[in-house]
């Protein structure tokens, strides 16, 4: 059996597109690749077609991520049916998805991030677009951290 993951942020540019590869990366480290599908969307679909924000992309490929996915919004109709766990990286992010779920089922795939946080205390993934080099790089520590904690989430 295949664990279907979707990650969400707003525009699916920097923080959803670090936590698809984050995630891959820890799975794939573990020999568990062949037992994921991975991917990730943004509520705000103003990026579509777009690859990761550059500066993300820089920030990532330091600690030998590869972002390569491209910008597309959450799409209510497919995702909530192909996807186990819909993953949201703020507050908002998971008031947004909450709000498109079709029913109680739909809710039950929803969660967010940092619930799954072992040495973060941050209840959120801080938007880090209109910041400095600092955030991209919370970005992808509090994701690195939250990882370990979502894999025993799941595989439970
Ligand atoms: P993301 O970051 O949600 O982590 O992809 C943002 C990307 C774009 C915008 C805001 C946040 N924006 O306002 O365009």
């Amino acid at each position: 059996m295949k664990f279907n993951i979707l990650f969400v942020c707003l525009g699916n540019i920097c923080r959803s597109p670090s936590a698809e590869a984050v995630f891959r990366g820890f799975v794939k480290e573990k020999g568990e690749d062949h037992k994921f599908e991975i991917d990730s969307a943004g509520t705000y679909g103003y990026h579509e077609g777009e690859p990761a924000d550059a500066r993300m992309q820089t920030h990532a490929l330091k600690r030998g991520y590869n972002l390569t996915s491209i910008s597309r919004a959450f799409n209510p109709t497919a995702d909530w049916d192909k996807f186990d766990y819909i993953v949201a990286m703020d507050n908002s992010n998971l008031r947004n998805l909450s709000d498109m779920a079709r029913n109680s089922n739909d809710l039950t795939k929803l969660c967010k991030i940092t619930d799954f946080s072992n040495n973060f205390n941050h209840q959120e993934v801080p938007d880090p677009y209109y910041g400095g080099d600092q955030g991209f790089e919370l970005v992808l520590d509090i994701l690195e951290d939250a990882s370990h904690g979502f894999h025993e989430f799941i595989r439970k």
